[in-house]
C-alpha cells in the first residue's frame, strides 16, 4: 500500500541517526511525524526542515509516554531510540545494565503495549524495530547489548503472532555497522573513535535504512516484511576460536 495511505508515524530516537532519517522519509511521503527524543533542540532543527512534531521526551519516562501515545492514534511506529555502553558484562557497572534495558528493551514493550492495541483495534498499522545483528550473531562487544537486541527480535516474532487475523504489520530491521554517531555517543566523540568505526570504512548510511523501512511499509497490504537484515559488504559475522589452555 502507499506510504500515504497512512497518516500519523511516531519514530523514537529521531534526534540523530537512523530515527532522524526515518523521520526526513516519513515526512516527504506526507505523513504527520511525531519525533521523539531527549535532545529537544536537534528535534526543532529536525522539524524546521521536515515539518515533524518534536517530543523532548526520555522513551523510558512512562507518563509523558503513556500521554502521547494516548493522544494521537499512531498508524507507524518505529522503535529506533536505542543505547549502547563500551565493555562486556565482564566490567559493566548496574547503571550501564538498567539504562540498556530500559531505553532498548523496556520502553519498547511500553511502546507497543501502549500504541498497539489501537493499530488492532483499528485494523491497520506498522510497526517497525531497530534491532541488530547483535541480536543475531556473537561477536565482541556489550552483552547486554546483544541481549537487549536478541530481546527485540523476539518481541518482533512474537508480535505478528499476537496480531494475527489483523492487517497491522510488523518489520524487524536488523542493520550491521551504520554510518551514525551512535560510535560517538558509546566512546565518545573523538578522532580516534571516528578513525575505528567510521573513517575510510565503505559504510550504510542512515538515509538507507530509511529507505529500507520506507520499502516494507510501502509494500501492498498483503505483504509482511519480517525482517531485513542490512550489514556493510564489506562486514560479515562470525568466526570460531578454540585456544590450549596455555594459550589463554
Ligand atoms: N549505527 C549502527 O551501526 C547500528 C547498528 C545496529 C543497530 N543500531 C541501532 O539503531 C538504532 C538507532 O541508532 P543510531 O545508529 O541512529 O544511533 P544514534 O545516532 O546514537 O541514535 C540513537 C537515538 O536514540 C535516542 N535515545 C537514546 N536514549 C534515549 C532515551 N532515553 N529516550 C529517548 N531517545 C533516546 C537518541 O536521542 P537523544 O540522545 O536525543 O535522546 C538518538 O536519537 C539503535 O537502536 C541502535 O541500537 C545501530
Amino acid at each position: 500500500m502507499p506510504i500515504s495511505d497512512y497518516r500519523t508515524a511516531l519514530v523514537t530516537g529521531a534526534s540523530s541517526g537512523i530515527g532522524a532519517a526515518v523521520v526526513e522519509r516519513l515526512c516527504r511521503e506526507g505523513l504527520e511525524v511525531h519525533a521523539l527524543a531527549r535532545r529537544a533542540d536537534m528535534l526543532e532543527a529536525l522539524s524546521a526542515r521536515t515539518g515533524s512534531i518534536p517530543h523532548g521526551l526520555d522513551v523510558s519516562d512512562l507518563e509523558p509516554i503513556t500521554r502521547l501515545a494516548d493522544s494521537i492514534d499512531f498508524d507507524i511506529l518505529v522503535n529506533s531510540a536505542g543505547v549502547d555502553r563500551p565493555g562486556s558484562i565482564l566490567t559493566a557497572g548496574p547503571d550501564d545494565i538498567d539504562l540498556l534495558v530500559d531505553v532498548n528493551l523496556r520502553a519498547i514493550l511500553h511502546l507497543t503495549r501502549l500504541i498497539v492495541p489501537g493499530m488492532a483495534a483499528r485494523d491497520r498499522g506498522h510497526v517497525v524495530n531497530i534491532s541488530s545483528i547483535a541480536g543475531a550473531y556473537n561477536f565482541g562487544g556489550n552483552s547486554t547489548y546483544h541481549a537487549t537486541k536478541a530481546a527485540v527480535h523476539m518481541l518482533s516474532r512474537q508480535l505478528r503472532v499476537d496480531l494475527y487475523g489483523k492487517l497491522v504489520r510488523v518489520t524487524e530491521i536488523c542493520p550491521g555497522r551504520v554510518a551514525t554517531d551512535i560510535f560517538a555517543h558509546v566512546h565518545g566523540d573523538s578522532t580516534e573513535t571516528h578513525e575505528r568505526f567510521i573513517e575510510g570504512f565503505l559504510l550504510p548510511e542512515a538515509s538507507d535504512i530509511a529507505a529500507a523501512i520506507a520499502f516494507a511499509i510501502a509494500a501492498p497490504v498483503a505483504v509482511n516484511v519480517g525482517l531485513i537484515e542490512i550489514m556493510p559488504t564489506l562486514q560479515v559475522p562470525g568466526g570460531l576460536r578454540t585456544m590450549r589452555p596455555d594459550d589463554a
